[in-house]
């Protein structure tokens, strides 16, 4: 792996590896403004739900300090405005919601304070979301890690590794402690078009970390699975409705069925911070339309009709009956979800 970070706050300044660029240039990025972070998150520039929830929470942050000769009033409006406007970028993963809201309570009501200590309790907050985003992939790891034996062979699908959150990733992360601790594992990814995030980057950090990983195209899945090379599914996720229901990356329900199909258990691995129990089910989920020249386009050559009707949804939900079990740091959470994610979150 590049030895640069997904994200880096340091000296009151925003850096990104810029991940449009991956395999090929490695290149940290400054966001220098709210509107440069607001750019790189809808570009993909930082891309992966936990990852663009501690992006958005140091944009905020971004020249914030020169505010703080406003009144605390003041400062906490424009805190507001700003968290709303970043909020805007990309709707599927709650995680942007989540670590906004957060950032935004840690002040709210705060106008007893003077806006230099509204700024630094968001400061805290900010690195409180990236160190603990970084605990709960290493407990993903340790519960997920406990599914592979020597020789499993295991699908995945987009980036839920190193690149989309600040730790061991999510779905790969129980790929990465089962590697550490000596397990032969087999990785199959998807290249996951349109954006190619399992070829430029899945395959690119396993393959860095020395695990056995074969990259195939998204419509070789089901061969694959029918020659009995795939024993299990894990997946990441961009937000779980109360029923279960999780919508992760284009293509993810098409993995599910397959593995129904197959007898294959398929696993989603994430944080609580992804459960969204506000939302009944899958089809309360907002689903991302993205630009048609990512799909008339393939990594910037055309390949299609110009003017041609084009369809770009980023997600698609899978329904909760498919899904096996869900890897998280609370330990793996398994049907009924109804009852169980009530359970695991403590909630009545
Ligand atoms: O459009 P992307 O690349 O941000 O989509 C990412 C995914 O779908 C990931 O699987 C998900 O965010 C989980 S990342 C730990």
């Amino acid at each position: 792996m590049p030895n640069i970070p997904t994200i880096r706050w340091s000296d009151d300044e925003l850096y990104i590896l810029d991940q449009t660029l991956l395999p090929v240039t490695v290149k940290e990025i400054k966001l220098s403004s709210i509107e440069d972070s607001y750019n790189a998150i809808k570009e993909l520039k930082v891309r992966g739900a936990p990852a663009i929830g501690v992006a958005a929470a140091y944009s905020l942050l971004i020249d914030l300090k020169k505010e703080t000769k406003l009144s605390s009033n003041d400062f906490i409006s424009l805190v507001e405005k700003r968290a709303k406007y970043l909020n805007s970028s990309r709707p599927t993963a709650v995680n942007l919601s989540y670590a906004l809201n957060r950032m935004f309570n840690a002040i709210n009501n705060k106008k007893d304070k003077t806006s230099l200590e509204l700024y630094n309790m968001l400061e805290n907050e900010a690195k409180k979301i990236h160190s603990e985003d970084i605990d709960i992939c290493q407990k993903i790891g340790e519960y997920g890690a406990e599914l592979l034996k020597d020789n499993t062979g295991i699908l995945t699908h987009c980036n839920a590794g190193r690149l989309a959150v600040s730790g061991i990733g999510t779905a790969l992360a129980p790929m990465y402690t089962a590697h550490k601790n000596g397990v032969k594992i087999r990785v199959y990814a998807d290249e996951t078009r349109p954006l190619l995030q399992g070829a430029r980057l899945t395959s690119f950090e396993l393959q860095d970390a020395g695990i056995d990983v074969t990259l195939i195209c998204d419509n070789m899945a089901a061969f694959i699975m029918s020659k009995g090379l795939i024993d299990l599914v894990i997946v990441g996720c961009d937000r779980v409705a109360e029923n279960g229901d999780a919508a992760n990356k284009i293509g993810t329900m098409g993995v599910a069925i397959l593995a129904k199909h197959f007898n294959i258990p398929f696993y989603i691995a994430c944080p609580s911070t992804t459960f969204d129990l506000n939302t009944k089910t899958g089809s309360d989920i907002i689903i991302e339309e993205r630009d048609a020249k990512e799909v008339i386009n393939f990594y910037g050559v055309q390949t299609a009709p110009s003017n041609i009707k084009v369809r770009n949804p980023a997600f698609d939900v899978t329904p909760s009956e498919l899904i096996t079990g869900f890897i998280t740091e609370k330990g793996i959470i398994k049907p009924p979800y109804k009852e169980s994610l009530k359970k695991a979150f403590d909630l009545k």
